[in-house]
């Protein structure tokens, strides 16, 4: 299955200079973990900086899709961001998983929602 996992502020921040806009957040991290053990993780190149170390943790491997052609005709991935990665992998998403995030401030790039189907977004499973 193709899923997606993001972490997302109340109006869909996702990023902030490279980063994620809010402080660590442990019960986050905690369901990221959890949810991309065993799994190949498809990212961007800019999101690779930041998890490139999770590759083998965990059975995890690490895929930067603009320089590793490995995940070409894969049929199960998680896509892990950012916000251009999940907007070109949008419409083969069968699964998304959102951690929505009590942050009000400042992005400077968000989650595509627009990029998604309703029936996408009516199936969305949240951390709760
Ligand atoms: N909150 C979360 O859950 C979460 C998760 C992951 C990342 N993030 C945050 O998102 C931000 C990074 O997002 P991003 O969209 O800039 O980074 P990204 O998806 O990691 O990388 C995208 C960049 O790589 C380029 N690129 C080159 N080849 C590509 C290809 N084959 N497919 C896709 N992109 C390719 C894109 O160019 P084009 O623009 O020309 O396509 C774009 O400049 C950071 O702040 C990061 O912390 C947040």
């Amino acid at each position: 299955m193709i899923a997606a996992i993001a972490a997302i502020g109340r109006n869909w921040q996702l990023g902030l200079h490279g980063r994620l806009p809010w402080p660590q957040d442990s019960a986050d991290m905690d369901w990221f973990i959890q949810h991309t053990k065993e799994r190949v993780l498809l990212c961007g190149p800019k999101t690779f900086e930041s998890i490139a170390h999770l590759d083998g943790s965990h059975d995890r491997m690490v895929i930067n899709i603009a320089t590793d052609d490995r995940w070409m005709g894969l049929d199960d991935a998680m896509i892990v961001g950012g916000a251009s990665t999940y907007r070109h992998f949008a419409p083969h998403i069968e699964q998304l998983y959102l951690s929505q995030i009590d942050y009000d401030g400042p992005a400077d790039c968000l989650f595509p929602v627009e990029a998604f189907r309703p029936d996408q977004l009516r199936n969305v499973i949240w951390r709760k």
